[in-house]
């Protein structure tokens, strides 16, 4: 559903991403892992369409991310945190409905899935307000039903929790289970373990841009000898600065 082949991303004479070759599954919850800097980013940029790749190849449903990226843009929802991409002076509510537009959904498709979206994430109470008058969790949670209305096959999430409570991280986690179950194709980075070991069915561990081992965690704790994802990670990409 999602294949990496080679794919490399060059900034001038840093090597962002560096040859990674994966392949993610429908129905598979894949967790990228990596240090400040590592390339999680700049990969799921290139698979968003986003950024061009410097070499190698990436494909999402058989369409290649260069050749055909309309094609890839309508069947993934990405997510960036950071730049959450909602229009300031809208609502919460507008800023969804637009980008169910651009989707071409239809007027009353939209409206339902707003609704159901706005049930799953708890967001009926900011639906009206002004985008830039969201706290950062409410934020986050709008550019997420925004990046998911038109129920695309691929998600690409940037670290999708970063800054909710615990409450909204669980909703985050539950649509991200129900999701898999629906067969969607998720691959997402993330900075806590424990929603990784809670979430994912596989993971990949990046360093300075380069695959430094992949599996399920506990093939991986298995491999390594560790008792914890945290150790695990520490002695995969630690020590090595
Ligand atoms: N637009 C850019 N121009 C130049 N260098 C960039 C650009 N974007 C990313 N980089 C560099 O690419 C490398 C990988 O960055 P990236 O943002 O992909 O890391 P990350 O794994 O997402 O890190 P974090 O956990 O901090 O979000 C870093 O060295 C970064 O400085
Ligand atoms: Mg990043």
């Amino acid at each position: 559903m999602l294949e990496l082949n080679g794919l490399t991303k060059r900034f001038g004479n840093v090597t962002a991403v560096d040859n990674l070759t994966f392949t993610v599954q429908k129905g598979e919850i894949f967790g990228l892992l990596g240090e400040n800097g590592a390339g999680k980013t700049t990969t799921l940029r290139m698979l968003a369409t986003m950024l061009k790749p410097t070499s190698g190849t990436a494909r999402l449903a058989g369409f290649d991310v260069v050749r055909s990226p309309e094609e890839v843009r309508r069947r993934v929802g990405f997510l960036f945190g950071g730049e959450s991409g909602l229009y300031d002076r809208l609502t919460v509510y507008e800023n969804i409905q637009y980008f169910g537009e651009l989707n071409d959904m239809h007027p009353r498709e939209i409206k339902k899935r707003i609704e159901e979206l706005a049930d799953i994430f708890d967001m009926k109470d900011f639906l009206n307000k002004r985008a830039g008058k969201l706290s950062k969790g409410m934020r986050q949670k709008a550019s997420f039903a925004r990046a998911i209305i038109h129920n695309p096959d691929v998600l690409l999430l940037d670290e999708p929790t970063s800054g909710l409570d615990v409450g909204a991280m669980r909703e985050v986690q539950a649509f991200l289970k129900v999701q898999k179950e629906k067969g969607k194709t998720i691959l997402f980075s993330s900075h806590t373990m424990s929603e990784v070991e809670k979430l994912c069915d596989r993971i990949a561990v990046i360093h300075k841009g380069s695959l430094v081992d992949m599996g399920s965690t506990d093939e991986l704790l298995k491999k390594h000898g560790t008792q914890t994802l945290e150790d695990l990670f520490m002695g995969l990409v630690g020590g090595s600065k």
